[in-house]
């Protein structure tokens, strides 16, 4: 491949990051005070999601650069080239076809999209099986449970996707079990009845540890409940791109969805790896999330730069993260049911953009992928928003707020709109030495206390957040909300000139993970481990229970 750009070589990047602090320090209560139309400038809707950067210490000068610098790295064709699948994922020699998954027309991908139909038809019959009852058990009893078996994106997008849409959910209750320690299996089937449970071992590769010793887990469960081996396909499914070794592991064809090698982990919760969230909340609540996903995908690749929501979100982080200097970026839910956002984006961010060389493999002379974190508001106001306000960090956030509440409680909801809305001011108007003066002296306390106290009551101000509204959290909404993330992802990674869709950074710690199992299995001496290392090794042997 020809060498990407690097961020640094743009000459619409160099004319940033050669702002003078006066430029990027500028005073954003004062700017929307002064320019009547800066709240409605810096804004951008589409598919039903509307942005709000109004708060972003960036002024017109500091957005034009920005616009100028997509224009350069021309996002709009990146975007067309992601969309058309052209082999952006060059370390693995595969497009990035996430989009198509959801698409209403193949558009140039027509074997693919008749496989991503035939696919999404099955899925469409499995979960009215489910859902309807036809789908029985070893003893004849009806499926109520299903437990999704998956990590990483065959774990995340479909938990967050149910959980998200839990007002639409069906007579069918979908879990989730990722974690290798047996707590959250044990846990999970506690609660459930073996004859009436159903299992999506979820796994592209199907080759993950943790995933592969759960099933086989859950196989047990079955079976020291009464289950037959020649039973068990009543309640295993398998969706993955190696049919081969699930059909070791006993799960047979016609039980089995595909997945393909041009859909990255992350970006899987619109094939098959979504089928738990299909069963969740029934066929057409699914069909309508991967219709809100498209609308964002068409915005993607038609809307002008500057109206443009994943390439704005982007660019913010660009200019966020590599002229400011922030290292890390928040983003904040207000509301309860999307509270494991934040764990979906961050392996969609840090996983795609948690790089430290170029596409071409060049050492990165820049900030990429910052560290991304959050939890749903309330909760961090009464925990982390200390540092968000006073800390000596710059955190940029992402508000995301629906409007209303599917929970009919307008009353309460109102407050949690409130808070909301009062955390992104507070962020930016702060509170200067004088105000903290004045209100210490309108409670009366003495001037010498007055004086002691302010500067811990002070707060800079100034900081940088986006509010993202919709009208209701929905499956539509919901979808176009995280195809949103996914493009502003793409984007960065674009303009950072990095390859957003390989992980090799995961694999050493699976190597290293085997080698160790296999020195605690057999009570080795752990030839080539270092010190450290062995004397933990020790600690578990120590501790180990003796048989
Ligand atoms: O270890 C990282 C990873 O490969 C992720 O990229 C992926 O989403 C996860 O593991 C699970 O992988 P699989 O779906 O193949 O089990």
């Amino acid at each position: 491949m020809t060498a990407p750009t690097l961020l640094t070589d743009r000459p619409a990047y160099q004319q940033l990051a050669s702002l003078t602090p006066s430029q990027t320090q500028l005073d954003v209560t004062a700017e929307l005070a002064a320019d009547p139309t800066r709240a409605e400038r810096y804004t951008a809707t589409a598919a039903g999601l509307h942005l709000d950067y109004a708060k972003q210490r960036l002024d017109d000068s500091g957005l034009a650069g920005l616009l100028q610098l997509a224009e350069e790295a021309d996002l709009p064709a990146r975007a067309a080239a992601l969309l058309a699948g052209e082999e952006l994922n060059n370390t693995e020699g595969r497009p990035a076809l996430h989009s198509l998954l959801r698409a209403a027309s193949g558009s140039g991908q027509d074997e693919r999209f008749s496989e991503v139909c035939a696919t999404r038809e099955r899925m469409r019959q499995w979960a009215e099986r489910i859902n309807s009852g036809q789908q029985r058990g070893y003893s004849g009893q009806t499926i109520t449970d299903v437990v999704n078996i998956g990590i990483g994106g065959s774990d995340l997008g479909p938990r967050l996707v149910t959980e998200a849409l839990h007002p639409f959910q069906g007579l069918v209750a979908c879990h989730y079990v990722a974690n290798v320690d047996p707590a959250d299996l044990q846990d999970t089937l506690l609660q459930l009845d073996p004859a009436s449970t159903l299992f999506i071992i979820c796994s592209k590769s199907f080759r993950t540890e943790e995933t592969l010793t759960n099933g086989l887990a859950a196989r047990q469960w079955l079976l020291m409940a009464g289950a037959t081996e020649a039973e068990l396909d009543k309640h295993f499914l398998a969706i993955t791109t190696n049919l081969a070794a699930a059909a070791d592991f006993g799960i047979p064809e016609d039980n089995c969805l595909p997945l393909w090698d041009w859909v990255g982990g992350r970006y899987s919760v619109w094939s098959a790896v979504g089928l738990s969230c299909a069963i969740a909340v029934g066929w057409d609540h699914f069909t309508e999330f991967l219709a809100g996903a498209e609308a964002m995908d068409q915005h993607f690749i038609s809307a002008p730069v500057g109206q443009n929501l994943p390439m704005l979100l982007s660019l913010l982080e660009i200019w966020n993260c590599n002229v400011l200097g922030a290292g890390n970026h928040v983003v904040l839910p207000y509301d309860n049911s999307l509270q494991k956002l934040p764990d979906f984006l961050q392996q969609l961010t840090m996983e795609s953009n948690g790089k430290q060389v170029s596409a071409a493999g060049t050492q990165l002379p820049y900030q990429t992928g910052p560290v991304l974190w959050g939890s749903a508001g309330t909760m961090g106001q009464h925990s982390f928003h200390q540092l968000l306000h006073q800390g000596t960090r710059d955190c940029p956030v992402d508000f995301v707020l629906p409007l209303t509440t599917h929970t009919g409680m307008s009353a309460q909801h109102q407050r949690l709109v409130a808070n909301c809305l009062a955390q992104s001011r507070a962020l930016m108007v702060g509170r200067s030495e004088a105000e903290a003066l004045d209100a210490l002296a309108g409670r009366g306390v003495p001037l010498a206390e007055a004086e002691r106290l302010a500067p811990h009551m002070m707060m800079p101000g100034n900081r940088s957040n986006s509010v993202i509204t919709m009208d209701s959290l929905n499956p539509a909404t919901l979808g176009a909300l995280l195809a949103l993330y996914e493009h502003r992802t793409f984007c960065s990674g674009q303009l950072w000139g990095i390859n957003s869709f390989d992980q090799w950074g995961v694999e050493l710690g699976k190597e290293i993970g085997a080698e160790i199992l296999g020195e605690l299995s057999v009570d080795g001496a752990g030839v080539g481990m270092d010190a450290a290392t062995l004397r933990l090794m020790e600690a578990w042997r120590a501790a180990r229970p003796k048989s």
